[in-house]
């Protein structure tokens, strides 16, 4: 039985001067989360947005909010940004070296867990806590910036963590981060993926965000195996 796919729109490329009204656009478009990608400056060489700005959008929408935390001490921040409103939050393996009792005090917060790894990481940095994961995010471009190129040579890599989980017996999701577009999403979703995060293809629509991610999903449909 196919995963459910579901598209996720990165709000790097939206009005920032107009948060809560973009993530109402996004809602009626049919995104079916939004991700927020949160930056430290350290972790990664850009700044974003704090747990206020989530929490500023919160209100204007339904839709379930995840956090990425690119941050180079997520363990202090997890309730900060379940307070501010997100039912997920994505910690990178490079940041967490009790990656094990994270996942957990992220589960104990009522809130949804899940790991990322960066394009070098090896699959077996989640081997051991997929018991404890919703969700496991193959990063497709160096985090850090949107409109980057597709690192097509992730797809084995989503091909075997697919194969790994499948081997487990657990329930957890493949999400793929970075260079999603019309032109690389069924090749995503042909490795494994199910969980697509499309930032500046997206928004490029020119017949806007509903159409945009009605492609996108019903590419990602037809590439799916399963
Ligand atoms: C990388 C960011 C981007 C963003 C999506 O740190 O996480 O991957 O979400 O960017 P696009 O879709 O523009 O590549």
């Amino acid at each position: 039985m196919p995963r459910s796919i579901e598209i996720v729109p990165s709000v790097l490329p939206a009005d920032f001067s107009r948060l809560g009204e973009e993530c109402i656009a996004l809602e009626k478009a049919g995104v079916d989360r939004i991700q927020w990608d949160v930056m430290d400056g350290v972790f990664v060489p850009n700044l974003t947005f704090g747990p206020d700005v989530i929490a500023a959008c919160r209100p204007h929408v339904d839709v379930t909010f995840e956090a990425h935390l690119m941050v180079a001490n997520p363990d202090e921040l997890l309730h900060t940004y379940v307070e501010a409103g997100c039912q997920m939050i994505i910690v990178h393996v490079e940041t967490t070296p009790h990656l094990h009792r994270t996942l957990g005090a992220i589960r104990e917060l009522g809130c949804r867990p899940a790991a990322a790894l960066n394009p070098a990481t090896p699959l077996n940095a989640v081997e051991h806590v997929l018991d404890l994961l919703d969700m496991v995010l193959v990063m497709t471009v160096n985090p850090g910036f949107g409109g980057q190129a597709y690192i097509q040579s992730m797809e084995p890599k989503v091909r075997a963590l697919r194969q790994m989980i499948t081997t487990s017996g657990h329930d957890v999701d493949i999400e793929v981060d970075g260079g999603i577009s019309s032109s690389t999403i069924s090749g995503a979703s042909a490795a494994g993926a199910n969980v697509l995060v499309s930032g500046s293809a997206l928004y490029k629509y020119e017949q806007g965000l509903k159409f945009g991610v009605q492609s996108l999903r019903q590419l990602a449909l037809e590439a799916q195996v399963d």
